[in-house]
């Protein structure tokens, strides 16, 4: 692992099936446990900026609190209007039950 990832949290935090919100170095991130491995998007709906982090994770994808668009938390891709940009997402990786992610290197798929 890098020295660009920094901790962020314990897996423990996080429960399964559900997504958490974090600021980590100024980003503000929803991380999302599914099926116990946790993948972190930028906290920000690309069709209007509503918090993704509190909409519905159903498996891998999660809906958009305001109109409802979906995201495939594994790769950021839009799966449904009205969004059509994927999000942000950012590479996690788990240590001895602690959580670290890089901020600095977003992927846009
Ligand atoms: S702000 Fe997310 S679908 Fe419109």
């Amino acid at each position: 692992m890098s020295d660009d990832f920094t901790k962020f949290a314990t897996k423990t935090d996080i429960a399964e099936g559900t997504a958490k919100v974090f600021t980590v170095d100024g980003v503000r991130i929803a991380v999302c446990n599914v099926a116990g491995k946790c993948y972190a998007i930028e906290d920000v709906c690309t069709h209007d900026n509503a918090p993704l982090g509190a909409g519905e994770l159903v498996d891998d994808q999660i809906e958009c609190p305001r109109h409802g668009a979906r995201f495939d938390v594994t790769n950021g891709k839009a799966m449904c209007l009205p969004a059509v940009k994927p999000v942000k997402t950012f590479a996690v990786e788990e240590k001895d039950g602690e959580l670290f992610v890089d901020t600095k290197a977003a992927a846009t798929n």
